[in-house]
């Protein structure tokens, strides 16, 4: 086949950060929908549970920063996402405090965006977010995504919970599978027994990080990176992958 051209471009996953969040608001399917339409490779979500066990988008464990519960139940303080049903967090606004064209959109549970998202074409790296929070929600997240035949081959899984990534890898041998940070080196053998990748933060994404993480196998998504500049610098350093807030900037280069 040959080499590529000079100047070709090099192969990077280029990964939509809670979707094209600089310019939506995170976690929304707009943001989402977006991502896909400025043709990342993958959107990444953060996944959580509700009190009456639905699986939603959101990042923070409460909801507070990013939509209007504060103001819809004043009471309910410190609006942990656990401690609302999900018909409680359909009422709530996710996109007006981004910009006021955005609302009116709603938190998005798994099964919505499963469903939205099948057509078009983009891949899921779909972030478990402080599992240990939820007892056995591996179980309901390999059962969303495996109900979906059209998203066979296009998942991927990760978390910051090293163990709970190791227990999904039991769960469904075949996955995809990250953890997020940034295992000491002598870890990485470990590591590597049971994920497919290890996705640090670009400030600890030197060259040698990189080179020891591909040694054993694995490959490395880099975070949250949005300057074309430091782009750049995470390809000339082997990066497999960059997550990013703008994945118009990471694809224009
Ligand atoms: O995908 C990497 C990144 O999402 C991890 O950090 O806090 O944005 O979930 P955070
Ligand atoms: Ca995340």
């Amino acid at each position: 086949l040959g080499t590529p051209a000079a100047g070709a471009a090099p192969d990077v996953t280029n990964i939509a950060h809670r979707g094209a969040s600089h310019d939506a608001p995170e976690n929304t399917l707009v943001a989402m929908r977006l991502g896909a339409r400025m043709r990342a490779d993958l959107v990444e979500i953060d996944v959580q549970r509700t009190k009456d066990g639905h699986l939603v988008l959101m990042h923070d464990t409460t909801l507070a920063r990013t939509t209007d519960v504060e103001q819809v139940f004043p009471t309910r303080a410190p609006w942990k996402i656990a401690d609302f049903t999900l018909a409680e967090i359909k009422r709530l606004d996710a996109g007006s405090w981004k910009n006021p064209t955005f609302a009116g959109e709603r938190v998005p549970t798994l099964p919505e965006f499963l469903r939205a998202l099948a057509p078009l074409r983009v891949g899921l790296l779909l972030e478990a977010k402080a599992p240990e929070l939820y007892p056995g929600i591996e179980r309901e997240i390999a059962r969303q995504v495996g109900a979906w035949p059209s998203w066979r081959g296009r998942v991927q899984v990760q978390s910051f919970n090293w163990p709970w990534i190791k227990a999904y890898r039991a769960l469904v041998p075949k996955a995809v599978l990250g953890v997020l940070g940034t295992p000491r080196a002598e870890e990485l053998a470990e590591i590597a027994r049971y994920s497919d990748q290890v996705n640090p933060p670009h400030a600890s994404a030197t060259a040698e990080y990189i080179a020891a993480v591909h040694k054993h196998g694995m490959k490395a998504n880099v975070w949250t990176v949005d300057s074309a500049d430091l782009m750049r610098t995470l390809i000339s350093r082997k990066a497999d992958g960059i997550i990013t807030n703008r994945p118009d900037v990471l694809r224009d280069l």
